[in-house]
């Protein structure tokens, strides 16, 4: 484990979504971490708490984890509603939705507060980290660190240098998500990296077999989920996923790769125009009452 690793003692988490929430909760529960939200929205800071500690509850009532344990972890939890209102922090990840503009923003306010050894990941699904990095003050402090949903359960952490990430950036968040728990991926800064650009164009193949009548939504479901041993069909995953992230990377992945075999499906398009965005919104592809 790289000694810079022991250095880290604060992690800041901007965007208290179902991923922000997770990887914060695995940072403090695993890595004992203080943790700090960052999430413009009260109604989603909010949110986003209680279902950390929820999450939590049912650990103990599991007997996974003691009442004193989920003190210790929610008392190392704070958050705030700006990024200019962040007490320092020596490891940031972004995990707000997926959007150039926004996330360029947020790593070029980031670079104004915090101080110069601090590392700024970003949980980006297909964004170039080369791109983000480059709003930053100090790029090569800038890194993807990929994380799957759910987080608390879900082994594997993609890493993503940038061209312009240090080597010493890279040892400390293998180490990090080492001592997170997790498993590390190495992937090139591409569209999509790894696990998106085998994933993505899966469950859109099979938006297309749905919208071609090829087999209901269930048939397309259970037969990759008994006959290939998927935890969940990609139908049922996507809509776990957010159909509004699965289109948005296939976009990036139809943009950037230039190839008609990544575009979108129409009725993915359809869906999300329809606000019907999975289990989130409480209907996408199934419902959820
Ligand atoms: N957050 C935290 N924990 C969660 C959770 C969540 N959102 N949802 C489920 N869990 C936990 C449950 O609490 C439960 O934990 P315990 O066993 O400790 O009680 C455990 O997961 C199993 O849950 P369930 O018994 O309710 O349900 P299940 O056995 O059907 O498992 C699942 C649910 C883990 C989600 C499983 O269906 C699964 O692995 N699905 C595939 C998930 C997947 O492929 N994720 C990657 C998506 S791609 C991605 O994330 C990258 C991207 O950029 C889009």
């Amino acid at each position: 484990m790289s000694s810079s690793v022991n250095n880290i003692k604060k992690m800041c988490v901007v965007g208290a979504g179902q991923m922000g929430i997770g990887i914060g909760l695995v940072a403090a529960r695993i890595a004992k971490l203080d943790v700090q939200f960052v999430d413009s929205s009260p109604a989603q800071l909010e949110k986003g708490l209680s279902f950390l500690d929820k999450l939590l509850v049912k650990d103990v009532a599991k007997g996974k984890c003691t009442e004193d344990e989920r003190t210790d972890i929610k008392a190392r939890i704070t958050s705030v509603s700006a990024i200019s209102q962040i007490t320092s922090a020596d490891f940031v990840v972004e995990a707000v939705s997926e959007n150039i503009e926004l996330k360029r923003k947020i790593f070029a306010e980031l670079s104004e507060v915090l101080p110069e050894h601090a590392i700024l990941a970003t949980n980006t699904s297909s964004i170039s980290i080369t791109k983000i990095a480059s709003a930053a003050k100090r790029p090569e402090n800038v890194i993807g660190m990929h994380f799957m949903n759910p987080v608390p359960v879900m082994k594997l952490v993609e890493i993503i240098p940038g061209l312009q990430t240090s080597q010493a950036t890279l040892d400390t968040t293998l180490a990090l998500a080492q001592k997170m728990g997790k498993t590390t991926a190495m992937s090139q800064d591409v569209p999509g990296f790894i696990a998106n650009r085998l994933l993505m164009p899966y469950i859109n193949e099979a938006v297309i077999a749905l919208q071609e009548g090829i087999a209901t939504k269930e048939d397309i479901d259970i037969t990759m989920k008994l006959g290939t041993n998927n935890p969940m069909g990609p139908l049922m995953l996507a809509d776990f996923i957010g159909l509004d992230t699965c289109l948005a990377i296939m976009k990036v992945l139809h943009s950037e790769l230039g190839d008609s075999k990544y575009r979108p499906a129409v009725l993915l398009q359809k869906y999300v125009d329809a606000g019907w965005l999975g289990v989130k919104s409480g209907k996408g592809i199934y419902e959820y009452p």
